[in-house]
């Protein structure tokens, strides 16, 4: 019988009155995420991570591992979260008002929502890469050159010099550019910004690479370049890429985690989880009947 009571949100799970969480829907059950989210040894180790914005709950209860040198690729219909996960992991959802994170992210056991992390130096050793190359209206040299400066990684000019010259190496872009690094980065191709947004994000010395999406604004022959880029680059950092493309994750990760509607449905070793996923709403994905 309806008691009048029914506009009031219920307590959520952890207990809170409905006056501290208000919600425009009652919170349905987390789905158990399908396959082994943990790896040994992690790097990054998520657990129960949960984000709201304003009252929309976006991503439930999360956990999973990114492990050292690998690649894990989070693929997910639009919508699901993807985003708004790799935003968790290095604080970038603290820039946006009405973002609530709760739960544990370590980071070689460190808690990156602890009170002693400073946020600037985790997004240095958490490097971002966005969908849509942003190079910094200045000098290619200078794009490179920036964090390392600001950061005081380097002693003097010629190790900074140095820092520029191999980060722009590792990120694949320094035969093309190394004659004009005066020049303006915005003024690169495409597929080449996107490089140099990797280097810059290398410059740090990072231990982990965020990716959302980072070939999406890019043709075939550039999206092979930053592929290989990326494998290259899994031998020293760990990578955790978002990608609508499932060829591409085959092609570059060891791990892929597949999300929808804000759940984790199914972790699994990539070439296991594309050809025998576990869950029908996996399948349904990565056979095209959704997405
Ligand atoms: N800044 C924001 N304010 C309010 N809601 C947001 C914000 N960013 C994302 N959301 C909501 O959170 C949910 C998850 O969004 P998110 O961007 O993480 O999805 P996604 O999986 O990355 O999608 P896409 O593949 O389209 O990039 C969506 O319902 C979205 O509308
Ligand atoms: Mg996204």
């Amino acid at each position: 019988m309806n008691t009048g009571d029914t506009q009031k949100p219920p307590p959520d799970s952890r207990g809170r009155s409905a006056g501290e969480v208000r919600r425009t829907t009652v919170p349905r059950e987390h789905r158990e995420t399908v396959g082994e989210v943990r790896v040994e040894n992690p790097r990054i180790r998520c657990t129960d991570v949960n984000v709201w914005y304003g009252e929309t709950h976006a991503v439930h209860n999360i956990s999973i591992d990114v492990g050292h040198n690998e690649i894990l690729a989070l693929i997910g219909p639009s919508g699901c979260g993807k985003t708004t996960f790799l935003r968790c992991m290095n604080r970038m959802n603290d820039t946006i008002a009405g973002c609530r994170v709760e739960g544990e992210i370590l980071v070689d056991g460190a808690n990156v929502n602890g009170p002693e992390i400073d946020v600037v130096p985790l997004r240095a050793r958490m490097g971002m890469v966005f969908q849509k190359p942003n190079p910094f209206p200045k000098s290619i040299f200078e794009n490179v050159a920036f964090g390392p400066r600001i950061h005081g990684l380097t002693a003097n000019q010629l190790e900074l010099e140095e820092i520029v010259v191999t980060s722009l190496q590792k990120a694949g872009l320094w035969e093309e550019v190394k004659d004009r690094l005066e020049e303006p980065g915005t003024g690169l191709s495409g597929g080449q910004q996107q490089r140099l947004c990797i280097a810059r994000a290398i410059a740090v010395q990072p231990e982990v690479i965020l990716m959302d999406e980072p070939c999406s604004a890019l043709d075939p022959i550039a999206t092979a370049t930053i592929e290989n880029l990326m494998v290259d680059l899994s031998q020293n950092y760990s990578i955790c890429i978002v990608t609508h493309s499932m060829q591409q994750a085959a092609r570059v990760s060891q791990r892929t985690a597949f999300f929808h509607l804000g759940d984790l449905i199914e972790v699994g070793e990539t070439s296991e989880l594309f050809i025998r996923p576990g869950h029908q709403l996996t399948e349904d994905y990565i056979t095209g009947r959704f997405g």
